[in-house]
């Protein structure tokens, strides 16, 4: 493993050739551990770079350590930017490069213009991917880092398992939006903190999940938290220890975080926050959950219905 290198000696730049492609391959490969029948294939990549959508890497030199691919997919009838993909090389994480391609991503989403015969200059203004809610660091970059929402839960998103080393305690992810354009994504990406007044919300709730002193999730009264107008939700700071440990741990965390999730969405809330060891350096991190609807939260989302 080569050495990580300061920021200012990476370069992120489209991924233009086939051998740009195959680098993607190979790092797609070491990052998630797959199965041949889980990997892109090379053609696939190739079609869908020629059929418009965005593959981004950032280089050390010659050599690939991170990338995203996003393509382009409709959401309620409207036109977005879905990210399938976003991989850093273990050496060089924590050096803001996954940041850095998903700000790539979004300037290159931004530029490009849709003609249609009724709108002359239609345009992305939103971004969609999926992610592990366990996943601390994920959660992190998510939603503190670049601000996005969530109202949507998917159970066993990918099936049961996949050959991925990083999917072995079930696939469940978040379905997230990211609103592009609007003042929650500009403040957060302009580095407006809110954590302060994140960690004051978090403060005055009992979780609905928390994170109890022998590293078990324990459940609160669910009619209560529903009443309210907030909810959260703890989960391990390091799920991935866990799971090696003990993946029947890892097993309790996934159930009882799912529960917390399904009902609270099914109850009228949405994902609006994470805040990351909330109750000191080794504590948990908890996610805050807002009642009401998300494009009350966030105006620029609100949708035109489709005719
Ligand atoms: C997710 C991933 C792309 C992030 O890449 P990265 O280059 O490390 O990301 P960044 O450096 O931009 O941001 C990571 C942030 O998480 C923080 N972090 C690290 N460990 C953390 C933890 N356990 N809990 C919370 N935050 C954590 C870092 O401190 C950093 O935040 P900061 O800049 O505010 O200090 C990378 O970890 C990866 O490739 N993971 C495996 C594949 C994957 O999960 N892909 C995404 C889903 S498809």
């Amino acid at each position: 493993m080569p050495e990580a290198k300061p920021k200012s000696a990476i370069t992120i730049r489209d991924l233009n050739s086939f051998e740009d492609l195959q680098k993607a391959e190979a790092l797609e490969r070491e990052v998630w551990g797959l199965a041949d029948l889980d990997v892109l294939p090379p053609t696939m990549a190739v079609a869908t770079k020629e059929a418009g959508s965005i593959w981004v890497g950032a280089f050390d030199s010659a050599e690939l350590v991170g990338f995203a691919f996003g393509f382009l997919g409709l959401e309620c009838g409207q036109l977005i930017l879905h990210s399938h993909m976003l991989a850093v090389r273990d050496s060089y994480r924590d050096l803001d490069l996954g940041y850095k391609l998903k700000l790539a991503q979004r300037e290159r989403a931004l530029a490009l213009r849709i003609h249609d015969a009724r709108s002359k200059d239609a345009r992305i203004t939103e971004m969609t991917w999926t992610f592990d809610p366990l996943q601390s660091k994920n959660a992190h970059l998510n939603f503190s880092k670049l601000g996005v929402v969530s109202d949507k839960y998917k159970v066993n998103f990918y099936g049961p398992e996949t050959s991925s080393v990083l999917h072995r305690n079930g696939t469940d992810r978040l379905w997230v939006t990211w609103p592009l354009e609007s003042r929650r994504v500009r403040d957060r990406i302009q580095g407006k903190e809110n954590r302060l007044e994140l960690v004051d919300a978090l403060s005055r709730l009992t979780p609905l999940i928390r994170f109890n002193g022998d590293g078990k999730p324990a459940t609160s009264d669910l009619s209560t938290a529903v009443a309210r107008q907030r909810i959260a939700i703890e989960i391990p700071s390091d799920i991935g220890f866990i799971e090696q440990k003990d993946p029947a741990l890892a097993r309790e965390w996934r159930e009882a975080t799912r529960w917390a999730f399904m009902e609270a969405l099914q109850a009228g809330f949405f994902v609006a926050d994470f805040c990351r060891t909330v109750r000191g350096k080794q504590g948990p991190g908890a996610y805050l959950l807002e009642k009401g609807t998300i494009e009350e939260y966030v105006p620029e989302m609100a949708r035109n219905p489709v005719s």
